[in-house]
């Protein structure tokens, strides 16, 4: 192989999520309080082989972005989200809630530790605050953990989809849910755990990007975006409820589109429904990693169906490319989404 060959298959980046930035910070709640934190190498951790979070899976986490402006500047997106969000994760399951100013200031720190580990656009710094059981005790299923850590980890992120804007594959599945449906609204590592099997299973036998959840034959989201499908002048995703994760992507898409000139239906919607959009309409994946993938197939009954003209439709693009020019600074943020670190 010549070496322009060897350079066309070594990947570019990392994948996703696999290289952490040198910095986390640490806090720790014990006898109803938090400690205050550090900021320490990231590296890792002492745990016990009892603790809660290894047996009952206590624990919750967010995922989302800071960006490096053509100006040199580090911008955090919507993170007063994100951290609400991670407080309505440890409620949902009965952990206690991070202190909002405390956690502000973990993220705001390792990002100004780690600001010079930040890639360029389109690439971001990812955050990933982390909270666990500690409690060492294996005889506590129906007791949440008294000792608990927080960390918030950082990492450098490109694309999350190998493909990039490649038209993703999609397995429609009616019969699996993604997890409890009481739990759909929290960030936790069982709901993933749960997705795995059902989203190996369609992987092996259809060859599919992602799983779509339809329990009972309605549109719930995929096992780590929302669902949205898209056409001229009018976006519809599922209603909020307890059964999804309420993606920060949505609501920025959602708030953004009337600007952009499409009306916005928030409800319930079957895959009957589905099937009849995408003849002529488009479907795409939100989410931080995802941002606003297109879908190009669809895979239901062992059939597949061409969503419109299979390639990642005009409108996606367009929503898409909106969004990314807020978060890269290249498009006022009218919201106060951005915050500069
Ligand atoms: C299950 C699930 N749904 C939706 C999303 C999208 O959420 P957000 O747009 O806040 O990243 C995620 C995370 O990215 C997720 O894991």
């Amino acid at each position: 192989m010549n070496a322009q060959a060897q350079l066309q298959q070594k990947p570019a980046h990392p994948p996703f999520g696999s290289v952490l930035t040198d910095t986390m910070a640490v806090a720790t709640y014990r006898n109803g309080q938090w400690s205050s934190h550090e900021l320490k190498k990231a590296g890792p951790i002492e745990i016990s082989p009892a603790a809660h979070v290894l047996h009952y899976a206590s624990t919750c986490f967010e995922g989302f972005k800071a960006y490096k402006w053509a100006d040199g500047s580090v911008n955090v997106f919507r993170m007063d989200r994100h951290i609400e969000r991670m407080r309505q994760s440890a409620r949902a399951l009965a952990l206690p809630e991070p202190d909002a100013g405390q956690l502000q200031e973990m993220i705001l720190g390792v990002i100004d530790r780690v600001r010079d580990q930040v890639p360029d656009a389109p690439g971001a710094l990812y955050l990933r605050p982390v909270l666990f059981g500690m409690t060492p005790n294996i005889g506590a299923a129906a007791i949440p953990p008294g000792e608990l850590m927080l960390l918030v980890l950082a990492s450098p992120v490109w694309d999350y989809f190998s493909g990039g804007m490649k038209p993703l594959k999609i397995y429609v599945e009616t019969q699996a849910t993604r997890c409890a449906s009481h739990l759909g609204v929290a960030k936790t590592g069982g709901n993933y755990a749960a997705a795995m099997g059902p989203t190996l299973a369609a992987r092996k036998k259809y060859g599919v990007d992602q799983v779509l959840f339809c329990p009972g034959g309605e549109v719930q989201e995929t096992g780590a975006a929302n669902f949205l499908l898209i056409r001229e002048g009018r976006i519809m995703t599922r209603s909020l409820d307890s059964t999804f994760l309420h993606g920060v992507t949505r609501d920025s898409l959602l708030k953004m589109a009337p600007s952009l000139g499409y009306q916005v239906e928030e409800r319930v919607f079957t895959v009957a429904e589905l099937l009849a959009w995408v003849k002529d309409g488009e479907a795409a994946l939100s989410g931080t990693a995802a941002v606003l993938a297109g879908v190009g197939t669809l895979v239901h009954d062992g059939r597949e169906i061409r969503v419109g003209d299979g390639d990642v439709g005009q409108h996606t693009k367009k929503l898409r490319a909106a969004l990314v020019g807020v978060q890269q600074g290249e498009i006022r943020d009218t919201h106060g989404w951005l915050q500069r670190v």
